[in-house]
């Protein structure tokens, strides 16, 4: 396999392997990884530990706008800074994850993230000349010239299995039942939000994560960027 030319645009709900698929991909193709959703978890804790109410949407729009935060692209390592902080455990909390839909559904948060996210896509393009970006608007809204969008899925239970598996792993205590309403509750939210709503853009290849491993889905994805003429 060669090396990555442009964007390739992973979408998709919670639970079917975007972010290790996302940051593999990345790293097998010599490109960059950008995770828009942690983007949307810091910003979140931004607001949290300001103390402001998440389903305050003026106060989150303006936290959103002082928070100082980076984040990093290389897919080995994507550093997550929050006023210098390294904040890639706590973002992944359930305090987090519990308030990012709310956050993740304010214009102005989206406004300034999808602009962040459009300048960070255009300098890693100008640097590597190739960027995995994985999200929930990526091929509908924050990179729609995408030459390759993939919309991953998974059935509920495996999604499910998967959150809880990625949870116990971390540390934290979780059941399947827990993991099953947590990913439903977000994908519902995420779904129905009225400012860019996780869908899949039209142009996008779905691919159905439930009976593959993720090297399975890497390969495919390769095969597909291939076929794409995007390695060179
Ligand atoms: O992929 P994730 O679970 O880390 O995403 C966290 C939340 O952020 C998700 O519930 C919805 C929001 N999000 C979004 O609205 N748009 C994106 N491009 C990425 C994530």
């Amino acid at each position: 396999t060669g090396a990555l030319r442009g964007v390739v645009a992973l979408d998709g709900p919670s639970g079917t392997g975007k972010t290790t698929v996302a940051r593999k991909l990345a790293a097998r193709l010599g490109a960059g990884y950008l995770d828009t959703g942690a983007m949307y978890r810091i910003v979140t804790l931004a607001v949290l530990r300001a103390g402001d109410d998440p389903a305050d949407s003026d106060a989150v729009g303006h936290r959103a706008h002082e928070a100082d935060f980076t984040i990093g692209t290389t897919p080995d390592h994507p550093e997550l800074r929050l006023a210098g902080e390294d904040v890639a455990a706590d973002i992944r909390g359930p305090e987090v994850t519990q308030a990012v839909s709310a956050v993740s559904a304010v214009p102005q948060v989206r406004e300034l993230l999808v602009s962040r996210q459009r300048r960070i896509i255009a300098d890693v393009l100008a640097e590597t000349g190739g960027i995995v970006v994985e999200g929930r608007d990526i091929g509908t809204v924050v990179a729609p010239e995408s030459p390759l969008k993939v919309y991953l899925t998974a059935s509920a239970d495996v999604r499910a299995a998967r959150r809880s598996g990625q949870d116990s792993a971390a540390g934290r205590q979780s059941s399947v039942e827990a993991a099953r309403e947590s990913v439903q509750r977000r994908d519902h939210l995420d779904s129905t939000r009225a400012t860019s709503p996780l869908r899949a853009a039209e142009d996008a290849v779905p691919v159905d994560t439930s009976e593959l491993t993720i090297d399975q889905v890497i390969v495919a994805l390769s095969e597909l960027a291939c076929r794409r003429g995007l390695l060179e």
